[in-house]
């Protein structure tokens, strides 16, 4: 294949048929959204909302692009911005992977820091506060956009449709805006109004109604009911643990020779309990966001979970 744009390399990624032990002989099938050319499920997200954008007039070759992002959005907005040399800023709380910071600031973005107690909320705030400093700024807004879950939409649904040509009992994800979930959703939604919705927090995020508190996996779970769930009728929402997530991350990298973020290991452990729940053969889908290899610092592979 020869490409002159990495931006071409955007989607279309594959999907793996899991080969590992399952409840009820069911599958589970992943989309490797680590195959993008910014390293997550985010690229698709960057293009589509700076192309839009673009397209619309609503930016130009003089604007600053702002951003509240735990990370893998800027690298998708930084990546989308260059093609047209626009400046950017990313607001990042402190506590988010220096790896992805390093790669946002690789493709030329600025970063601002908030202070990690302050979470996404607190780099929302900083944002707006920029932006009405900076003239001639454009916030795209991922927490509110609807070009969030309709870039989803229209490319992660139609792609799994294509994968797999046959029906989904199931879909599994994680949600940190809840675009990726609440525009695949709706589109898997639309072909099969038998496909069961998942959605997939970690403890500490507050869709089940627990308490708000810090947590390891990172670029899931939500301090805020995202306003795309507002009309979807989801069907589960599972809380998954740091424990049961990293066993995951460690697994699939044992097992499968597949190196998952920790928001992967989550989704990965909700899809096995799914798999019990659903009936014998069920077809399971599920996203992985991105790969571990942005989160060694954090040592992802040393946690105190037990040894396989
Ligand atoms: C690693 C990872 N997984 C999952 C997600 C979920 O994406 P969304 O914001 O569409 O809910 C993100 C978002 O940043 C992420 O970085």
């Amino acid at each position: 294949m020869l490409v002159k744009d990495v931006n071409q390399l955007i989607g279309n990624n594959p999907m793996i048929d899991l080969q590992m032990e399952i409840p009820k002989q069911s599958h589970i099938y992943a989309k490797l959204e680590m195959f993008n050319p910014g390293g997550s499920i985010k690229d698709r997200l960057g293009q589509y909302m700076i192309e839009k954008a673009w397209k619309e007039g609503k930016i130009s070759q003089q604007t600053t692009i702002i951003e509240p992002t735990a990370g893998n959005t800027g690298i998708g907005l930084a990546l989308a911005a260059q093609k047209y040399h626009l400046k950017t800023i990313l607001i990042v709380p402190e506590k988010f992977s220096q790896e992805k910071q390093i790669l946002m600031k690789a493709l030329g973005a600025k970063i601002v820091h908030t202070e990690s107690k302050d979470g996404i909320q607190g780099a929302i705030k900083k944002a707006n506060e920029l932006a009405a400093e900076i003239r001639d700024s454009y916030v795209p807004m991922q927490f509110k956009n609807a070009d969030n879950p309709a870039a989803y939409y229209h490319s992660l649904g139609p792609e799994i449709v294509n994968d797999l040509q046959k029906p989904i009992n199931a879909f599994v994800a994680g949600a940190g805006s809840g675009g990726s979930f609440a525009g695949t959703a709706a589109y898997l939604k639309s072909k099969n109004q038998a496909t069961k919705l998942v959605v997939v927090e970690p403890e500490g995020s507050i869709l089940n109604g627990g308490m708000q508190h810090s947590h390891r996996i990172e670029g899931i779970g939500v301090e805020f009911i995202p306003p795309f769930f507002a009309r979807m009728n989801i069907d589960h929402t599972l809380t998954i643990s740091d424990e049961a997530a990293f066993k995951q991350v460690k697994e699939a990298a044992r097992q499968q020779g597949l190196f998952i973020g920790s928001s992967s290991g989550a989704v990965l452990a909700a899809s096995l309990q799914m798999a019990e729940i659903l009936p014998a053969e069920s077809t399971i889908v599920t996203v992985f966001a991105d790969s571990s290899e942005r989160y060694l610092s954090q040592q992802i592979y040393d946690t105190e979970s037990e040894e396989l």
